[in-house]
């Protein structure tokens, strides 16, 4: 999709579609005698160029402000627009950058179930025009994309080709091209790099093996700019990352170890603060000896999405903030219960030195991000965050609305939770006291690898923590939110690329 500022006002702008966003405020409240109209100077200048259109729709109750509800008008009086779209702004006190973020989605999946290409999205004057251009951009991409990869007939299709930004108000008298496309450059880096995790989550694990996921990371990181390099088995080997090949083991893929470090990490810096972005990578988790259920199994096809969050947003940081010293590391397998499988009762020596009695197979994330987690911290970072589908108990705890969060770094983690309304990610922090850490205690060895059914999601956190040590530490537990199965008004069912906003909002600038 192209992007183009326009300074032409709302009337003179032809496109097929024309998105108009709506405010609780630019409507009177309606009484049972009093319906709704426009009664801001905005809508009543859009409602005399539609010949009273839209007071027409507000009176009948079919449109109302309400976020997400939109209503399509044809060929409006006076517009050069084939469509007047109409879409729920919410409440103007409420409205945050992701909720903008959202309205242009709800226009573009709008304009692609009417066939429309060429759209034109009015950018109302509550934010600066670059964020705003960059939010709507953004949301624009998310929505435009579509999870039928492997449909041969009845896709969706209708991909929309062009989007006309315009501004209204305060916001356009501050708008110009300058901004605007500097909204837009960044707009267009964070919604592809989110798609391309998407498609990611999305492939069938038969496709998307941990050499397939390499592959595909290296063909993107030559075009973002970004130094990628790939560590196989035996270098796992001469390593003694004993953690991740145990989980290995049990399948013919092999293992990979991801990686990527932005222009602004290669070579020597010490001295220098240097973030880790560390991602699960499990490209399907049978829960291996430990067999899981076969209903909903195949979502395990999604067990990689911190994997691919930490490789969008790197991409995404690669193009907005090269110089910016980071790593990313993505340890990649399949956790399957084959003939050469890790047993429960086995234990392994991981790279850190410390050993694991492997009571459960079906922990295999703590497993390879224990032994990613050490070797990010050999690498020289100074902080480490790591995002995992790691517990089903973070979903029965947090539902999918918040992802979990827990650290040490306590001042990091104040800024994700801050950072919430514009990403729109939402995270809620638990608490990871020491006393959780008894019930991971082995009689054989140092710790085991699962604590029991009671703060299953703290527990899991307490079992990183000993690989991560004294560095300064975020893990985000995203299990739940990498698959959205319901459908939003803004996006199709699937993937959501979710922990990629996150950590580009944070670590950009
Ligand atoms: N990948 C799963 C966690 C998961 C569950 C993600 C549901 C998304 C939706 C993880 O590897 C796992 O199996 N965790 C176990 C841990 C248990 C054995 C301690 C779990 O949550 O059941
Ligand atoms: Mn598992
Ligand atoms: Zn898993």
């Amino acid at each position: 999709m192209q992007f183009a500022y326009s300074p032409e006002s709302h009337p003179s702008i032809a496109c097929d579609l024309l998105a108009y966003p709506v405010f609780d405020d630019d409507v009177s409240k309606p009484s049972p005698a009093d319906p709704a109209t426009p009664s801001s100077a905005p809508l009543k200048a859009l409602d005399a160029a539609t010949g009273h259109a839209v007071s027409a729709l507000l009176a009948s109750t079919e449109f109302k402000p309400e976020l997400h509800r939109c209503c399509k008008l044809h060929r409006p009086a006076q517009l050069q627009a084939e469509r007047l779209l109409l879409v729920g702004a919410g409440k103007r006190s409420e409205f945050t950058p992701a909720r903008l973020r959202e309205v242009a989605g709800v226009a573009v999946r709008a304009a692609r179930a009417s066939h429309c290409k060429k759209i034109a999205l009015v950018c109302r004057d509550a934010f600066p025009a670059r964020l705003a251009a960059q939010m709507a951009v953004e949301g624009s991409l998310y929505a435009n994309y579509d999870a039928d990869l492997y449909k041969t007939k009845d896709r969706e299709g209708g991909d929309v080709t062009d989007c006309q930004l315009l501004f209204e108000g305060e916001a356009s008298g501050k708008a110009d091209g300058g901004e605007v496309a500097e909204g837009v450059r960044r707009g267009v880096a964070v919604g592809e790099a989110t798609n391309f995790a998407r498609t990611l989550v999305n492939e069938p694990a038969n496709v998307l093996t941990p050499a397939q996921f390499v592959q595909r990371a290296l063909d993107e990181c030559a075009k973002a700019g970004l130094e990628a390099q790939v560590m196989e088995r035996e270098g796992m080997e001469a390593l003694g990352m004993n953690a991740l090949l145990a989980v290995s083991r049990g399948s013919d893929q092999p293992p990979k170890l991801l990686l990527l470090r932005t222009p602004g990490a290669v070579g020597e810096n010490a001295g220098v603060p240097l973030t880790a972005l560390v991602g699960k990578g499990v490209t399907f988790d049978s829960g291996g000896i430990s067999l899981k259920p076969s209903d909903k199994m195949e979502e395990m096809k999604g067990d990689m999405a911190g994997g691919a969050a930490v490789l969008g947003a790197m991409l995404a940081l690669g193009r907005l903030c090269p110089q910016k010293p980071l790593l990313g590391l993505v340890p990649l397998t399949e956790n399957l219960p084959g003939g050469k499988a890790t047993k429960p009762g086995d234990v392994v020596k991981s790279l850190s030195g410390k050993t694991i009695e492997i009571i459960n197979t079906d922990a295999e994330g703590r497993l390879i991000l224990a032994d990613a987690l050490a070797y990010a911290r050999t690498l020289g970072a100074t902080r480490i965050l790591d995002a995992a589908t790691l517990t089903g108990a973070c979903v029965v705890a947090l539902g999918t609305v918040n992802a979990g969060m827990l650290g040490t770094d306590q001042a990091t983690i104040d800024r994700l939770r801050a950072n919430c309304a514009a990403t729109g990610e939402k995270f809620w922090q638990l608490p990871i006291d020491d006393e959780y850490k008894k019930a991971i205690r082995s009689e054989i060895a140092d710790m085991k690898n699962v604590g029991g059914r009671a703060g299953g999601t703290i527990t899991a956190a307490k079992f990183l923590q000993e690989f991560v040590e004294d560095t300064p530490w975020v893990h985000l537990d995203i299990a739940g939110m990498d698959i959205d199965t319901e459908g939003r008004p803004f996006a199709c069912k699937g993937a959501t690329g979710f922990g990629v906003r996150t950590f580009v909002q944070l670590l950009e600038g």
